[in-house]
């Protein structure tokens, strides 16, 4: 039988449910419970399980490498809130509102060290490949982090300097994610590296209309706070093709919006209506469907039944469509 995503995202949710957070002293162990039954979309476990699939691997072994990146995800949301100074996440108040700062820091390392627990727990004949890339991701991640945060104050930052932001920030846990479970399985080389492509791409097209939700989202559906990186200054692909296409007069009006001291709201509405004047959406989604189309080209390239590839096309035409 071959599983959908559906079904895959479904047996993640009972693990991370039945899952012993637990621990003394509270403070430290609550917010990780808090986190991990959010409910997020559990996209990162799900490709693990789906390219553990792909490969013939067995599901239940690499349940433990899902759950590892799973946990490694909510870590890095956990500080991500506290560096944007978002106050909510999932529709529930961020870590560092409902406990503190503190707290968010020492609950968000304990979970960076339970991400490696589970990945421990992954197949030993594989574990020193799996070692490799999750370390090489999880610096990357911080690199794609502190990029995105000097951005916030250059304002000579390129699409092509943003594009290499998210592939760190965003991108390259995807791709880890599938690969892992390549590995796990006992992928080829050559497969396990297309695997880690279309993890890549997928992942760039993934916070593209992460960027986008955050600007055009409504806010019931997206549980952040909708325009939260037009008020932090975000170099996202948004602001940067409207920087890139406003004429003289557009062009600063937009700079007198960015270093405005009027409130949130007005802000977000002004820079907003400025991006429907440039036609943003549209280009933002054409430019988020060409790294969607390089995504299954490298999928294509696999040597798998393509019976076993389609639920991964599906899962990647769910992100590009996605509300939340
Ligand atoms: C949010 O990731 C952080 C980004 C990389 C954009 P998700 O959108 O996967 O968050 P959850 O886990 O579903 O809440
Ligand atoms: C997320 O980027 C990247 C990481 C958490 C590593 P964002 O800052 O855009 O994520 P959200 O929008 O807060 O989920
Ligand atoms: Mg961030
Ligand atoms: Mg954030
Ligand atoms: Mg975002």
């Amino acid at each position: 039988m071959i599983y959908s995503w559906q079904d895959l995202s479904q047996q993640v949710e009972v693990e991370v449910n039945q899952f012993d957070f637990s621990g003394k002293p509270a403070e430290l162990y609550d917010p990780i419970g808090y986190t991990m039954r959010l409910g997020g979309k559990r996209i990162r476990p799900t490709l693990c399980l789906l390219a553990a699939q792909l490969f013939g691997g067995d599901l239940t072994k690499a349940m433990n490498l899902a759950m590892a990146v799973e946990v490694f995800h909510n870590f890095t949301l956990v500080h991500d809130d506290i560096m944007d100074e978002a106050p909510i996440r999932r529709g529930k108040p961020a870590v560092h509102v409902k406990w503190n700062r503190d707290v968010a820091i020492l609950s968000g390392d304990v979970m960076f060290v339970q991400a490696y627990q589970l990945l421990a727990k992954g197949n030993p004949e594989k574990l020193s490949q799996m070692l490799t890339v999750f370390n090489q991701t999880a610096i990357e991640v911080c690199e794609g982090q502190q990029f995105d945060m000097n951005f916030e104050t250059r304002d000579d930052v390129t699409a092509k300097d943003y594009i290499e932001m998210i592939r760190l920030k965003t991108a390259v846990l995807l791709a880890c994610s599938l690969q892992l479970g390549a590995f796990e399985s006992g992928a080829s080389e050559k497969d396990a590296q297309l695997i880690y492509k279309f993890g890549e791409k997928i992942g760039i097209a993934f916070q593209i209309q992460d960027d986008f939700l955050d600007c055009y989202a409504k806010q019931e559906d997206f549980g952040k706070r909708v325009g939260g990186d037009i008020i932090s200054n975000k170099k996202t692909f948004l602001m940067l093709t409207a920087m890139e296409r406003a004429d003289k007069n557009q062009s600063d009006r937009l700079d007198q919006l960015i270093s405005t001291n009027s409130s949130d709201e007005e802000k977000v509405s002004g820079v907003l209506g400025m991006y429907n004047e440039l036609n943003i959406p549209e280009i933002t989604k054409s430019a988020m469907q060409d790294y969607f189309d390089e995504s299954l080209a490298a999928l294509d390239q696999i040597k798998a039944a393509t019976e076993l590839k389609q639920p991964l096309i599906e899962l990647a035409e769910m992100l590009m469509m996605r509300k939340k």
